[in-house]
């Protein structure tokens, strides 16, 4: 039996000192299947060294691509990834290559252009929603594509390759509006993507077309125009900075009552992140080269609700919630992206948070959940003091919650299901040991599941090692 790894976390530690967070997970792994439109050689500089990427990597080693990995002395460069999509070998991704994640959907662009068919299991991710791919499959028929579904996935082909088409998507989806960007470049005559998802790192992704030769146009109403080009060069680019990560800091800080400098964090694409910090009464301070964050005193509930961007992302809306926790009096929040963010908080309640959960919307933003009885919005009481705990991670951003709680909470707790959160978090258990958490990540073995962890019936068996000490 392969041993559990989980941290074991000291609470009640004023965090202090500086973080630096590297490029995007979200922009990075669509950027690597980008350069995969082209012949050509492209380098992606600032690349995280996460799980979630990795399987993107192999994934995309497994269709043909060579990639090879470089690590600079240079911090400004950090880790870069040259990948060369010469000649493509395969048209299958198999289920154990995709594993759990969502990306292999993405690789629809790249294949059908370069080999005219694709066939792809179903895509996994956090457990936070159903997350179809209805969108995606919708607007490639659209586009010409004939897409087969069958119980493990998906064949599409493009006998006569993929062509331009006016597209509304019902929901401005993340992925569906990259892969349309991608598809849509290389497709014959014009595509309007209209309704389109404009979060920074389809931003990021449009600015790597750009350089490839792509020609794309934003529209002020949420529209992306794309005029598809004959072939697309390589190029350069450096993966922007992992705004997920600098909000998950910026709680972490706060929430200790300590004070974090987030090197490489970028105002411009926190605005609404830091607005709700300024609500809340969450001190930050910008500089040329990152964004403190400090607790400056007792904070204030508020009224919280997700949105696509430009409002308040659903990523950050699971460490803001615990944060909130911290916060006098009652808050309410309102998830409107996905139907089932909220699971985590039931854990939650085993350290001593006060919550309820709600199907009704309580908020005022247009929701696609109202009446559908999905748990959708809650209710959280502050400021109770927390206990430790032991507790199972669920998924990524729920996993960084669950960190901030136990890092608040009297005594020592244990985290399992640590690999959730490294799909998205590099180098997590030393830079929180560089800003003063006690956090070791260790081994257990035993005859137990993390089934029954969630449930919350354990058999613990004795720690057997610790494979990062305190530093
Ligand atoms: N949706 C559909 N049908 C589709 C596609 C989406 O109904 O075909 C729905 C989803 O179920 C969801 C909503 O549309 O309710 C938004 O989903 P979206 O497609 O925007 O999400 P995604 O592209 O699958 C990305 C990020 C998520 C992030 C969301 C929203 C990646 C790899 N993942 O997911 O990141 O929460 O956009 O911004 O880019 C995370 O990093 O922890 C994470 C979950």
């Amino acid at each position: 039996m392969q041993p559990k790894r989980y941290y074991r976390v000291q609470g009640t530690r004023k965090l202090t000192g500086s973080i630096e967070v590297t490029g995007a997970k979200n922009a990075v792994m669509k950027q690597l299947v980008c350069a995969m439109l082209s012949r050509h050689a492209s380098t992606l500089t600032n690349v995280p060294q996460i799980a979630d990427l990795q399987r993107t990597v192999d994934m995309a080693r497994h269709l043909g691509a060579q990639i090879t990995v470089t690590d600079s002395e240079d911090a400004a460069v950090g880790r870069s990834m040259t990948i060369h999509a010469e000649h493509l070998a395969h048209s299958e991704i198999p289920l154990a290559i995709a594993g759990n994640n969502r990306m292999a959907i993405l690789f629809l662009a790249p294949l059908l252009h370069r080999l005219g068919q694709a066939t792809l299991p179903r895509p996994g991710g956090c457990k936070i929603g159903p997350r179809p791919v209805d969108f995606h499959i919708t607007a490639y028929r659209k586009m010409g594509a004939v897409i087969e579904e069958t119980d493990e996935g998906f064949h599409a082909s493009a006998p006569d390759g993929l062509r331009g088409a006016d597209i509304k998507l019902d929901y401005p989806s993340v992925s569906t509006t990259e892969s349309l960007i991608m598809a849509a470049s290389l497709a014959e005559g014009v595509t309007y993507i209209r309704n389109a998802a404009l979060e920074p790192e389809v931003i990021d992704l449009i600015k790597m077309l750009q350089k490839m030769g792509g020609l794309i146009e934003l529209k002020g109403d949420r529209s992306i125009v794309v005029t598809g080009v004959s072939e697309l060069r390589g190029t350069e680019h450096r993966v922007i900075v992992d705004r997920i990560q600098v909000a998950s800091f910026a709680c972490l800080g706060i929430a200790t009552e300590g004070d974090i400098f987030v090197k490489g964090a970028n105002q411009e694409d926190l605005l609404n992140f830091l607005n709700v910090l300024n609500r809340i009464g969450g001190g930050f301070e910008i500089a040329p080269d990152g964004i403190r964050f400090f607790y400056k005193g007792p904070l204030q509930s508020i009224v919280l609700e997700s949105d696509v961007h430009p409002g308040f992302a659903t990523d950050y809306q699971q460490p803001m919630t615990l944060l909130l926790s911290r916060a006098h009096g009652m808050s309410v929040v309102h998830e409107t992206v996905f139907e089932n963010r909220f699971h985590f908080l039931h854990q939650l309640r085993k350290m001593g948070l006060v919550t309820e959960i709600y199907t009704h919307c309580l908020g005022e933003k247009p929701c696609r959940f109202r009446d559908r009885g999905f748990a959708h919005s809650c209710i959280i009481h502050g400021p109770g003091r927390f206990r430790s705990a032991e507790l199972y991670i669920p998924d990524l951003r729920a996993g960084f919650s669950y960190l901030i709680a136990a890092l608040v909470a009297d005594g020592e707790s244990k985290l399992y299901g640590v690999e959730n959160i490294e799909r998205g978090y590099d180098f997590l258990v030393e830079r929180l040991r560089s800003v003063g958490a006690e956090i070791e990540l260790c081994e257990a073995t035993g005859n137990w599941s993390y089934d029954g962890l969630e449930r919350s019936k354990t058999r613990w068996s004795r720690d057997r090692s610790c494979l990062l000490t305190m530093g």
